[in-house]
């Protein structure tokens, strides 16, 4: 009998083959203008290959002053479109499902001279702190957000995610932690809405109703004075209400530490298997009727099946798992239960840091037990 876990599910349009999802990872194989290049494509191929349902892809830059890093991939110009088409097209082809996330870093942007925040803060103490954002400003960052989903659908995209977590610009504007501002963009929950609200409604007027788009939003923030889950579930009971087609709810942000962040390190060598955001699922799955997506810690396959198979969540998002192992959907699927080999160390930072695009170190090296 073939588990709930590897049947089909709907997001708006997209029809996957099983409810697991390659969460958005910035792979670090863009050219240095952004441009997508056939390593990057490849990964896309692998990953559809291997069986995943839903590949969200790394984040891409609406803008140039959103950029977070080098060998980030690019969505803020019409150039990027044709080679997205190869990328889109491979995957189809492979029976997949790609959806582009769409991202601004804020005040995390990667040239602190251009950066701009909620409110002036130093994403590092070595850095300038960011500026904070002018209304004209953030009306050009709806409209870039806007650009960029109209080139995804033209670009074969099967949807986009609106990247609304981890200390990046939107999940910037909706944190108290961050935010200060005393316009209509800052101080009640509805106000520091307001970034995100209209950076939804903008993209939804440029892709039309028919074309699936998600957000990905901090369940909290784990800092004192930071984002809670109470005011995610507004936020998105609001953006469903307007007809938002999922959410996947992840949480952290810098600040937090290498425990709490949104790449959290175990808390210690060994530990067992943590679904970070549990709770938060439980809570906002009775409120919400849009499909949920879970990231953060899922391991093992009894998890997933637990997850889904109570209705925690309708979809298993893997980061780390798939860098390990782009697999290891496959292994489930057909060879064995054993756990994802992946060991959650985040060396898998490494290589990007250093141009080389992501890997995990530990399965290259030849002593794996390292
Ligand atoms: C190398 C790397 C790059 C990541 N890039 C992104 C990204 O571009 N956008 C995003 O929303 N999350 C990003 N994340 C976070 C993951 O999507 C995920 O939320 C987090 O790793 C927890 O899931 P996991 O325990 O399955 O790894 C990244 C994580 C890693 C390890």
């Amino acid at each position: 009998m073939e588990l709930p876990l590897f049947e089909s599910f709907e997001i708006g349009t997209i029809v996957t083959r099983n409810r697991f999802v390659r969460s958005a990872t910035h792979e670090g194989l863009a050219d240095p203008a952004g441009f997508y290049t056939p390593e990057l494509v490849r990964t896309y191929a692998e990953l559809a290959e291997n069986e995943v349902g839903l590949i969200i892809t790394g984040h891409t830059f609406v803008s140039e002053e959103g950029r977070a890093s080098r060998f980030q991939a690019s969505a803020a110009g019409d150039g990027v479109v044709e080679l997205w088409k190869i990328a889109t097209e491979q995957v189809h082809r492979r029976g997949g499902s790609i959806v582009l996330q769409l991202a601004h870093a804020g005040g995390c942007a990667g040239d602190p001279e251009q950066a701009v925040g909620p409110s002036e803060f130093r994403s590092s103490p070595k850095k300038n702190p960011c500026r904070s954002a002018s209304r004209g400003e953030i009306q050009k960052i709806v409209e870039a957000f806007a650009s960029a989903a109209r080139r995804a659908r033209q670009g074969g995209f099967d949807g986009v995610q609106i990247h609304a977590a981890h200390g990046y610009l939107i999940s910037e504007f909706l944190s108290p932690f961050y935010n200060r501002r005393t316009d209509e963009y800052g101080g009640s929950p509805e106000n520091r809405m307001r970034l995100l609200r209209e950076v939804y409604l903008a993209v939804r007027n440029a892709v039309g109703r028919d074309f699936p788009v998600l957000m990905k939003i901090n369940s909290e923030d784990f800092v004192e004075g930071g984002f809670s889950v109470k005011e995610c579930a507004e936020v998105c009971l609001t953006l469903e209400r307007l007809g938002l087609n999922a959410v996947e709810l992840s949480g952290g942000i810098p600040e937090a530490g290498p425990r709490r962040s949104p790449v959290r390190l175990p808390e210690k060598n060994g530990a067992e298997e943590t679904v970070y955001y549990e709770s938060a699922a439980s809570q906002l799955k009775s409120k919400l009727h849009l499909p949920l997506l879970l990231v953060g810690g899922v391991r093992s396959i009894g998890t997933a099946e637990r997850l889904v198979g109570s209705s925690l969540c309708d979809m298993v998002s893997l980061s780390r798992p798939l860098i390990r192992e782009p697999g290891l959907l496959r292994r489930w699927h057909y060879e064995d239960d054993f756990p994802a080999k992946c060991v959650t160390c985040n060396a898998c930072f490494r290589p990007i840091l250093t141009g080389r695009g992501f890997y995990c170190p530990r399965e290259r090296s030849s002593d794996c037990s390292k």
